[in-house]
């Protein structure tokens, strides 16, 4: 045997499967672009990348179907690929990632003995609260926050708080969202007001008691399951309300790392500060200046860095999941401090050209990372999960054992 062959044989470049769901109407859904971008940075950086579809995706051999992309002809081809080191679950909404067959896919992966699954479900608001409340340091990040069930307890919480953000826990782009205080209006001084996100703007009303209040939030949120939330005055920059979009991803060596910081500064007439509702994309430095000054602002950007680690350590180590990345809407309140508002494990592409940049780079250095480390053990955690899929929504949170009590403190115990 030629010795020398061996010794430098190369290693199999790992392979990346970026998987979504073909909804009939496209071959698949999702950010086509982003896909190319991590093929490219895939192809820079040594690792193979394809998309592939849960209704595709069969992992029993060594082969199965995906689409690679050509960039001369600047078209998809499907055709046959190996079977990968690494899954990447870009399913676009939840509901695509509720139905049985997908969960199905999920599933496979999880149980499989070489592939690694990376972000296997979307996180849900309500949930994300339980998982930060676990720590105490992560628990003073995030505003006071319950379900929302009954009236009685809204007004209580309304007692405590001048003002509450109403949330679907499986929302996002603000959709659903309103807002309750008491009201402003010289002319209604004892009603409550109502705040909800329309398109790009808010629409207020009034209710003279807490019940008429309640019949007309509980018509706007139908079936949904909804948190209500303190409302954090947030620092504001020409009057507008401002907050930080964190990208926190996983890097070559599998540590946390943080790719960038935005911000997103609201739309005059709304409540929240989405793009798609009037806000806009703005430099966090620019803003945070204004209020605080240059020295402060550097202070808050690098604090805002260590407080984004650590909350997405605590959120991989409650949800017992293998993430890779998620971003973060941080708030920064009048006095500076800082708040959690909510993650997403689905993060949309930040248009920001470095953190762009880096964040391709990341999530392929980070494939390949896993790439190259062998599958743990079932563990107790992974078995959770595997359960609450089988069992319950992904989303919703993990049962708490008996005896996981034993574990903690009595103060926390209750
Ligand atoms: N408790 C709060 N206090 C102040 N502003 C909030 C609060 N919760 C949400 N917001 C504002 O609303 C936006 C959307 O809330 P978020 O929890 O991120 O929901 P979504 O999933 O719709 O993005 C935030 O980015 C922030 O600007
Ligand atoms: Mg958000």
């Amino acid at each position: 045997m030629d010795i020398d062959a061996v010794v430098h044989e190369k290693r199999p470049r790992p392979t990346l499967a970026i998987l979504t769901y073909d909804d009939g109407e496209r071959i698949f859904r999702g950010n086509r672009e982003n896909y190319i971008d991590l093929i490219r940075t895939g192809q820079e950086l040594g690792v193979n990348v394809y998309v592939t579809t849960t209704s595709d995706f069969k992992i029993s051999g060594k082969n199965t179907l995906g689409y690679v992309y050509d960039f001369n002809a600047k078209r998809w081809k499907k055709t046959e690929v190996p079977v990968p080191n690494v899954v990447y679950n870009r399913i676009p909404f939840r509901k695509f990632e509720l139905l049985p067959e997908v969960q199905q896919t999920l599933q496979a992966c999880l149980k499989h003995g070489q592939i690694r699954l990376f972000n296997p479900s979307f996180f849900n608001k309500w949930t994300l609260f339980e998982w930060l409340n676990k720590s105490d340091v992560t628990r003073k990040l995030v505003p006071a926050t319950q379900k929302l069930t009954t009236s009685e307890d809204l007004a209580e919480l309304l007692q405590k708080h001048r003002a509450l953000y109403l949330k679907p826990v499986r929302g996002k782009a603000g959709k659903g969202i309103m807002k309750v205080a008491k009201s402003t209006s010289k002319l209604r001084p004892n009603d409550f007001q109502l705040s909800i996100q329309d398109k790009t703007r808010s629409i207020i009303s009034y209710y003279p008691t807490i019940s008429s209040l309640w019949t007309q939030i509980r018509n706007l949120a139908g079936n949904q399951d909804y948190i209500m939330q303190q409302a954090i005055p947030l620092a504001t920059f020409k009057n507008r309300p401002f907050d930080l979009r964190v990208l926190v991803q996983k890097n070559a060596k599998g540590h946390w790392s943080v790719a960038g910081v935005g911000a997103r500064l609201a739309g005059k007439l709304s409540i929240t500060t989405h793009v798609p509702r009037g806000g806009s994309i703005d430099n966090p430095k620019k803003l945070l200046s204004s209020t605080f000054g240059l020295q402060d602002t550097k202070k808050i950007i690098r604090r805002t860095k260590r407080t984004a680690i650590t909350i997405a350590k605590q959120i991989e180590k409650a949800s017992g999941q293998t993430l890779g990345e998620m971003s973060m809407d941080l708030g920064v309140d009048t006095k500076g401090n800082l708040w959690f508002f909510e993650a997403n494990s689905k993060p949309m592409k930040f248009d920001e050209p470095p953190i762009r940049k880096r964040s391709l780079e990341n999530l392929i250095n980070y494939s390949a990372f896993l790439a190259g480390m062998k599958k743990r053990k079932r563990t107790r955690a992974r078995k959770r999960i595997r359960t609450r899929m089988r069992t319950r929504s992904p989303l919703a949170a993990p049962k708490r054992k008996k005896a996981s009590v034993r574990l903690l403190k009595p103060t926390e115990g209750g």
